[in-house]
């Protein structure tokens, strides 16, 4: 398999184990050397498993030469459990094309298109992925928000218990993401009270034991970050995420896997903001995009530990 010549691994082990010991590996988005080294190093730092999260855009911004020329740069070994997945890919040709310059996993997002044609192209992909080894994450339901540069949700389909189990059977997909009430970016909710639809994730897991479910647009957006923005000269006040109990809660009930981009964002964002508002006469990149790459590297330990509880996984 091309991935395993970057060292890396598919999501199948991560997965169950993660669902075996009741924690969840969280799929961090990156799009640039600073904050793939935060993650990674993080990763590696806390000894947990971890997914490289990478959009479109993002692919698309760092180009297919310069981001596997960066993963090569990692070193990686599969003993450490990390996977190269695409993050919702939304045409069989925009997974294939991942799969052949060495991802070891892909989302098909197609939860826009009607039941049957999202399994149809979720179950070609399938069908590929797995001839290169690779795993493959799909979408039912709508999940609210600005998902990425080529989707914007502006409303939100729950998932249905009986689509999942027969989407699941019919694709023979590797994880599924369900919309539990998740929205995409940093504005999710109006207050901490707005609660995740615990009763439909519970039936969702009682129909599919043992199989991996992801949460979406679920960014924890740390008021820590918010503050640090809005003094130094952000105006993002509003913003607000998943408490991080329901976060704790939806991976006791059997998500596995939880994706966060936001977080990561603030973060870098508050790193350089704070660099550069102290130290105005400062002007070399390297010290604001370095308090950047600190800011999420920190974040990312905070989180595998009081959310995702990945420290001290690797087996
Ligand atoms: O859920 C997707 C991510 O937040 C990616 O967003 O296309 O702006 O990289 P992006
Ligand atoms: P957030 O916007 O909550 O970080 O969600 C990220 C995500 O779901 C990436 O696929
Ligand atoms: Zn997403």
């Amino acid at each position: 398999m091309l991935y395993e010549k970057f060292g890396l691994v598919n999501t199948t082990k991560m997965f169950a184990q993660a669902m075996a010991h009741r924690y969840a590996v969280g799929a961090f988005n990156f799009y640039n050397m600073e904050t793939l080294v935060a993650i990674s190093s993080a990763a590696r730092d806390m000894r947990s498993p971890i997914i490289l999260a990478v959009s479109e855009s993002a692919l698309e911004y760092m180009g297919d030469d310069m981001l596997m020329a960066m993963i090569t740069g990692l070193k990686l070994s599969p003993h450490e459990q990390i996977a190269l997945h695409l993050d919702h890919g939304h045409s069989f040709e925009s997974c294939a094309h991942a799969l052949d310059i060495g991802f070891s996993s892909v989302m098909i997002d197609a939860s826009t298109l009607s039941f049957d044609e999202n399994l149809a192209l979720s179950a070609r992909v399938a069908k590929y992925a797995h001839a290169h080894g690779a795993t493959v994450e799909a979408e039912l339901g709508i999940i609210g928000g600005h998902e990425d540069e080529n989707t914007h949700a502006t409303n939100q389909i729950y998932t249905n218990q009986n689509d999942a189990v027969e989407f699941i059977a019919r694709t023979g997909i590797d994880s599924l993401a369900i919309a539990i009430g998740t929205t995409h970016g940093a504005y999710k909710r109006h207050s901490d009270f707005e609660q995740l639809r615990f009763d439909i994730l519970r039936e969702i897991s009682y129909r599919l034991p043992g199989f991996p479910l992801v949460l979406h647009g679920a960014s924890n957006i740390p008021r820590i970050l918010v503050d640090t923005i809005n003094e130094n000269g952000g105006d993002i006040n509003t913003a607000r995420g998943i408490p991080t109990e329901q976060l704790r809660q939806a991976i006791l009930m059997g998500i596995c896997k939880i994706n966060v981009d936001s977080d990561s964002r603030l973060a870098f964002t508050a790193g350089v903001r704070l660099e550069m508002s102290e130290n105005p006469n400062e002007f070399n990149p390297r010290k604001y995009l370095g308090l950047g790459q600190s800011a999420v590297y920190e974040n990312t330990i905070a989180e595998i530990t009081n959310i995702m509880d990945s420290a001290n996984r690797l087996r």
